[in-house]
């Protein structure tokens, strides 16, 4: 057959047929990848994303500083074990406001994008400051020097501010409560109901036991708060995909 003669034109040629390959390959990467840039739904709407409390966002440079998402996931994956064991898989929007993304690449450890309300405090505390003293077996390293290292707020508003340049909808107010609402979460005494009129459903809690503000507890605010924004009992998934 004449056309399947020409293909033998390909065959015999290793720069050709390369070069046909690639263009075979990048149409199809093209169909598929391209239309999600322009799609409505590629991230669907859910209720409850938010972006990070003040104390949550220092937090969560404590984790990528030091490394968490090397031994940890953040990635449920919609396949039956995976939901057994993590609960429901996560979507696009819950990591909409990460940035940088934690999905990571290797659990080492296990999965945390619901981690979230799963531990009190107070065994994070523990767990973090030694890890071996509540899970004998573990080979996760020891955290315990976040507890004595003191953070302040003086870049957290432009911390705020930067994540508001990439996207995250950061408002006025958030910017100018930034310091105060740093402050008043870990603090159950004082006065944060603005706090969480502003970041609704955040833990208020003196998370690391101590008067003063740690990394400790950071951490601990982003650990508690991690795929807790989405009600799942609520949620179900767009029909219209
Ligand atoms: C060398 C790998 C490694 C690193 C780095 C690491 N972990 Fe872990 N982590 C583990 C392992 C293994 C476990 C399971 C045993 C255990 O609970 O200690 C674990 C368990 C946990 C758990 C309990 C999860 C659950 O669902 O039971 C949390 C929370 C956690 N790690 C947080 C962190 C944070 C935060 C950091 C960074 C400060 C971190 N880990 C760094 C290996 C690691």
């Amino acid at each position: 057959m004449a056309f399947l003669d020409k293909h033998a034109i390909l065959e015999k040629s290793p720069t050709l047929l390369l070069v046909f390959s690639l263009l075979v390959v990048s149409v199809g990467g093209i169909v598929e990848i391209a239309p999600l840039f322009w799609l409505e739904n590629t991230i669907e709407k859910v209720k409850g994303v938010r972006p990070y409390t003040p104390l949550e966002l220092t937090g969560r440079d404590v984790y990528v500083r030091e490394g968490c998402y090397l031994c940890h996931s953040q990635m449920i994956r919609p396949m039956r074990d995976e939901v057994e064991r993590y609960g429901h898989y996560s979507l696009a929007a819950e990591s909409m406001y990460d940035h940088p993304f934690q999905w990571g690449s290797k659990r080492t450890g296990p999965d945390v994008a619901r981690v979230g309300g799963r531990y009190s405090d107070s065994w994070h505390v523990d767990h973090l400051s030694d890890p071996q003293s509540v899970v004998p077996e573990s080979i996760m390293p020891k955290y315990a020097f976040l507890a004595e290292t003191r953070i302040e707020p003086s870049q957290i508003k432009a911390l705020l501010k930067t994540h508001r340049m990439v996207g995250v909808p950061y408002t006025d107010e958030m910017l100018e409560n930034a310091v105060a609402d740093y402050y008043v979460q870990a603090d159950p005494e004082g006065d944060y109901e603005d706090m969480l009129e502003r970041y609704p459903g955040a833990a208020v809690s003196n998370f690391d036991g101590q008067k003063e503000l740690t990394e400790m507890d950071a951490l601990i605010a982003y650990l508690q708060v991690l795929g807790t924004m989405v009600d799942f009992s609520t949620f179900t998934p767009d029909a219209s995909r």
